[in-house]
Formats: structure tokens, sequence, C-alpha cells
């Protein structure tokens, strides 16, 4: 591991991201970091782990914890997953592959983003773990079954379509950063840009390295070939799924199947109408829909009604063990980070995302030894107080494909 990213100069995931804000151009920093609209879902997906207190079991001798769960079949050392971020490419050089390394090397799963600058297959060569694709439809059917099909060829074992991007939201930051006329990739309109670049010289020089601004491989429109780095608002305005598309996707896709995006007891039902095995409990990281419920809020309902029929993920605000073990108290089977890896890949690579899952892996041993609890798989409601507002919709946890 690098010094850099090392105890104890990094503790914890806000010193990763005060790290990356220090390495990068204000422009990616802030479109990692930034939300929709006034951020208020941003916020409130960290704070709301606040409103719920652990209720340990204390005189408990825990020699050793067992944090391996299984998820969609595959065996993982941990309940966290790397969750797709786009254009990671963008942080730092053949980002998608450096952090489906360090999945591999913890023994978890990688979620490659449609909108990434690395072709799938390196990214599947780089991971030892399970890889899953995340699919947008941009550029159409066609192109989608285009890219699924290579997905199943290289070896990806599920596939994640999210369906909360109906539009972009707006990010506030990234316009104000004029983002969008940074990505056209025209030299003269990235010119105001330059005194940010420059003043970040290791991050410009890694950037030019690895090629300057980055295409789309796994988009590959027919006659035109991978699309350029057009405006992601604009990407994803093209990208919809709707209900009806799962079901031509069903057709071309066999293997798990994972709906990203549910935050009600109603979609969670739908999604296991369209065949879904997993259901990501997820708002985007606050960058779609500004004012819906923080991911852990919405957990319970969600859990409820899918009634043991598919396993349950949650991500957003992750940032310590701590909120993960709360969410595996709630039902979680298991969750996946966002800007926890990120802030890590932005600050140093590869290195800086194994730095953020040896953080999040230590504060969970550490965690259930507190709680006296010995394995994640124990994880359940008792352990905690919720705010009585919240127990109407919390279940006991589910035992789907225990585990
Ligand atoms: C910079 C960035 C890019 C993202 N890109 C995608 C994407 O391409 N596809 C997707 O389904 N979700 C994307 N997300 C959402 C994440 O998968 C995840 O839902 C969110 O980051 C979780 O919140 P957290 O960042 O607080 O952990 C992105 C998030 C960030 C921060």
């Amino acid at each position: 591991m690098s010094r850099a990213v090392d105890s104890p100069r990094v503790l914890n995931i806000a010193d990763l991201r005060r790290l990356a804000k220090r390495r990068l151009p204000r422009a990616v920093f802030d479109y990692i970091d930034g939300g929709a609209d006034a951020e208020l879902t941003l916020r409130e997906n960290c704070r709301v782990f606040d409103d719920v207190t652990f209720r340990p079991r204390n005189a408990v001798a825990i020699p050793r914890c067992d944090l391996r769960v299984s998820v969609l079949g595959s065996r993982l050392e941990l309940p966290l997953l790397l969750g797709p971020v786009g254009s990671s490419r963008m942080f730092y050089p053949r980002g998608e592959e450096a952090a489906a390394h360090a999945a591999g090397a913890a023994g978890t799963a990688y979620v490659l983003s449609t909108l990434s600058g690395c072709r799938l297959e390196d990214v599947k060569a780089a991971s030892s773990g399970p890889v899953w694709y995340q699919l947008y439809l941009v550029g159409g059917r066609d192109v989608g079954t285009a890219a699924i099909e290579r997905a199943r060829t290289a070896g990806f074992s599920a596939l994640v379509v999210t369906i909360d991007t109906a539009v972009s939201g707006l990010r506030e930051r990234d316009v104000r950063n004029g983002t969008k006329e940074l990505l056209s990739g025209h030299p003269w309109t990235m010119l105001p840009f330059l005194p940010q670049f420059l003043a970040r010289p290791r991050w410009l020089a890694g950037f030019l390295s690895d090629g300057g601004l980055m295409a789309f491989p796994n988009v590959v429109l027919p006659g035109e070939g991978p699309m350029a780095y057009a405006d992601v608002a604009a990407a994803l305005e093209q990208s919809t799924a709707s209900w009806p598309d799962l079901r031509w996707i069903r057709e071309v896709w066999k293997g798990p199947l994972v709906i990203k995006g549910v935050l009600t007891g109603d979609d969670a039902r739908r999604a296991l109408d369209e065949g879904a095995g997993a259901i990501v409990v997820s708002n985007h990281g606050g960058r779609q829909l500004d004012g819906v419920s923080a991911t852990l809020r919405a957990l319970p309902e969600v859990v409820t009604a899918a009634n043991g029929q598919a396993e349950i993920l949650l991500d957003g605000g992750i940032r310590r063990g701590s909120d993960i073990a709360k969410a595996l108290c709630l039902g979680a089977r298991a969750v996946l980070a966002g800007r926890a890896y990120a802030y890590g890949l932005g600050a140093g690579g590869e290195a800086g995302v194994a730095r953020a899952i040896q953080i999040l892996r230590a504060d969970l041993v550490r965690i259930l030894k507190l709680l006296g609890c010995a394995s994640v798989a124990e994880l359940d409601r008792s352990y905690l107080d919720v705010p009585s507002a919240w127990v109407a919709d919390a279940p006991r946890r589910t035992s789907v494909g225990a585990g």
C-alpha cells in the first residue's frame, strides 16, 4: 500500500476525500463529490445513519469475525461491493481497471459503468473477483444488446440495470464549473480550465499519459465506433431504461439481473416481476431526484416488499464500517460503495481504492467485536435502536440464499 494513503495520514474516508480534492482539478473533484439541486438527498444519505444507534451485547468475546457473504451466488470476503462510477478513468489513469483490480484483491465484486473509459474486457481481466456490468441504454437497444453480448462473452456475472435516470439530475456544481464545455473535447473550450489543470500537475501528467479525454469504448455506435466523450448529461438523457425495456433485456441476458435505483415497495415488487435476483436500494448517491428519502430510510420498506424473493443491496452515504453494519441490521445483504472508493481512486489510484476498502473492512471488524456479534450473517434489528416511525416498516432480516 502506498504510504501516501497510509495511516496516520489517512484514517478514514474523509481523509481520502481531502486528498482527492488536493490531487484533482476542481471540475473533476466536484463531479465526484456533488449532487443534484440543493444536495438535500446527498447530505441526508450520510446523516440518516445518525438516526439509528447500536445496541451492543457486551462482555462477549469475539476472537474472529466472519465478514463473508454470498451475493448472487458469489462468495465475497466482505459485504461491500464497488458500485458503478462513470468516468473513473478521468480520476486516475485506467481508473476502472485499477478499481476492479483492488476489488478482486480484496475478494469482492466490482460493478463497471457503461460510461467508463476502459474496455469491459480489460476490466474483467484486471480483476480476480466477480465483475458485473451496469447498463445504460446509451445509443439505443442495438448498442445495448451488443454491449450485453460482449459482457457475457467476457465473463461478467451479473447485469445491473439502473432505473433512476429518466433525465440527468441538475448537478449545479457541474454547470457552474462548465463541465459540459470541458468535455466537449474542443481545445479552445478547454482553455479556461488550463489554470486549474496546471495547478494539479500530477493529475495532468497522468491524464495526458493515459491518452487525454477518454471515449466510451463500451458504447460502440454503428458506423461510428466508440462514443466520444459527450456531455454525460446528454448521454443519460438518451438512456432511460423503462420497465418494457426490462422485457427485452431479459431476453438478451439470461444471467442474474440486478435492478438499481429502487426506493419504494411498489418498485421493488415490479423489479421482482421483471425477474430481478437482486435489488439495489439507491438514489444514485443524491445525484438524480433531490428530496427523495435517504436510502437507509427506504430500506425497510423495500426489504418488506421483496419478502425474501430477491437479495437486497443498498448504496448511498456509506463512509464508515458502522454504516455497513447498520444497513445489514436493517436487512441489506451487502452494500455498494460509490464515492468512498472514488475518492480513493482520485487520491491515489489503486492504492487509494485498496485503502478505502481496508478502512471499511477494519471498521466493520471492530464494530462487530464491539457489538458482540461474530458474523455479519447474524446482524439483525436486535442490534439497533431505530426511530419509532421506522419500526412499522422494518422486518427481520431476509434469509434469501443464505450463506
Ligand atoms: C462520480 C459518480 C459517478 C456515478 N456514475 C454512475 C453510473 O455510471 N451508473 C450508475 O448506475 N450509478 C452511478 N453513480 C451512482 C453510484 O453507483 C452510487 O449509486 C452512489 O455513488 C452511491 O452513493 P455514495 O457515493 O454516497 O456511496 C455514480 C456516482 C458517482 C459519485
